[in-house]
């Protein structure tokens, strides 16, 4: 079959996110509200599924990684432990023209050389740091003494609990905590649909390990991470890994490499995999006035942990997949067809199941299967219109196969399996399905 691939825009992403039921800009009826998004029914499905995938591959695979369900509101001393209140900030200009706000390193990475608004041209004012953590309030009364931040990452939910967690699980380092949770940031760069946004999902693993072995384990982890996104079906080709200069490392980093993806937009950051060091256990100790450091029962020795740390976005995985996943086909016939090549284990629907036709008692018959591989699968039952149509609906979500059911399962009790990536069909006996799908799922390469 010859195939000319197109790569898609970020404009057509966009649409069709909309179009297929993944991602709605949120509060759209009262002109939406910008850097904030809504997942549809296929958008949840996919975001579900990348995380649950995860959770599998960070907590379950490893006896000694748990995981934990911190809350978003914390002490505000804890962001004062933290260095977000004092170094959390992002450097903004103001054009004097237009009165519109720029990050600083934005207006430079779209203007090259010349420091001039992007917009209209305009002078800039010099850069103001400008804090990204959003500030409310708990409490009835709206004073100093009663404000709360929303957490910029998930991580410190982790290290004021480590010794919580640790004591509970009864875990000897080196060990890990997970946690999956939305963090918040003030950004002012609003463009590129879910890529940056103010409320967001991440996936942390902190790994705390003893001074000295850290180096051991930061490569340990730069390899499992970018593994993943293999297994979640990136192409490497659109992968890289980037390692930060002394002027992009955060704060509390000591060595920190970003996996990067290449979006239609260019070459950005993906995850990052950081070596905090003691940074964040030293600072906690010092501000709360509690001991957090660790004794090696074995040796005797007293430390406080080092931490290696995977810091990925699931809302940013989810652009990623999307981008990495869609194709426009040319087909020989002339056709293009719209297909999502996402990988079996993620996409949102698994199995589509179709009577051929509307009567003769397919469906009936089609409607029993689904039930039957409901079970396994997440499965989706459709009788309307041409089965061509139906086949090309189901790959522009990306379900990776679909069943029909035609006269011949009548007399035979078999079916047709047809494949999303090659359009190929195969005929299998009815309680075979799910074995074969499960199989396939299995072995499941992209080929391009
Ligand atoms: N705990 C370390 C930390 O938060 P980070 O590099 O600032 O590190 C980690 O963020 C990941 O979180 C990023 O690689 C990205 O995937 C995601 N992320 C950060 N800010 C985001 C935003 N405004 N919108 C969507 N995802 C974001």
């Amino acid at each position: 079959m010859a195939r000319q691939m197109t790569q898609i825009t970020m404009e057509e992403l966009v649409s069709l996110c909309k179009r297929r039921g993944f991602v709605f800009q949120s509060s759209e009826i009262y002109g939406g509200l910008s850097s904030a998004w809504d997942y549809g029914p296929m958008g949840v499905e996919l975001k579900n599924n990348i995380r649950d995938f995860w959770w599998r591959e960070m907590t379950q695979y490893y006896d000694n990684i748990v995981g934990l369900d911190a809350a978003i509101l914390m002490h505000p001393r804890v962001w004062e432990a933290s260095g977000h209140v004092e170094s959390f900030t992002d450097p903004l200009v103001d054009c004097k023209g237009c009165k519109q706000r720029f990050r600083e390193d934005n207006v430079l990475e779209e203007n090259r050389v010349s420091r001039t608004c992007p917009e209209c041209g305009g002078e800039l004012t010099e850069p103001r740091q400008f804090n990204l953590m959003f500030k409310t309030h708990i409490g009835p009364v709206e004073d100093a003494g009663s404000i709360v931040y929303l957490r910029p990452e998930t991580a410190q939910g982790i290290y004021v609990n480590y010794k919580n967690v640790m004591q509970t699980s009864r875990l000897k380092i080196p060990f890990g905590i997970a946690q999956i949770g939305k963090a918040f940031r003030n950004e002012i760069t609003t463009k590129n649909f879910i890529f940056r946004t103010c409320e967001f999902e991440q996936m942390e693993m902190q790994y705390f390990v003893k001074p000295g072995e850290d180096q051991k384990w930061f490569e340990y982890w730069k390899e499992q991470r970018w593994e993943f996104y293999r297994k979640i079906g990136i192409r490497e080709k659109k992968m890289r890994y980037h390692q930060h200069g002394p002027d992009e490392l955060a704060h509390y980093a000591k060595v920190a490499f970003d996996i990067q993806y290449e979006f239609p937009f260019g070459w950005k950051e993906l995850e990052g995999i950081h070596n905090r060091t003691d940074y964040d256990l030293r600072r906690h100790t010092e501000y709360s006035g509690k001991d957090l450091s660790y004794l090696d029962d074995v040796t005797r020795e007293r430390y406080i942990p080092y931490i290696i740390e995977t810091s990925a976005g699931l809302t940013r995985t989810v652009l990623t997949v999307l981008s990495d996943a869609w194709e426009e086909e040319k087909l020989e016939d002339g056709e293009t067809r719209s297909v999502m090549h996402f990988h079996p284990e993620i996409a949102p629907i698994t199995v589509g199941v179709f009577p051929l036709v509307k009567k003769d008692g397919l469906p009936e018959i089609a409607k029993e299967i689904e039930q039957k591989l409901r079970v396994d699968f997440t499965t989706f039952y459709d009788q309307s219109g041409a089965i061509g149509r139906r086949y090309r609906r189901q790959d522009e979500i990306g379900t990776p196969y679909c069943v029909t059911v035609d006269y011949q399962t009548r007399e035979d009790r078999t079916v047709t399996i047809r494949f999303r990536d090659s359009m190929d069909q195969i005929r299998v006996r009815i309680e075979d399905i799910a074995t074969r799908i499960k199989q396939e799922i299995a072995t499941y390469r992209r080929v391009e």
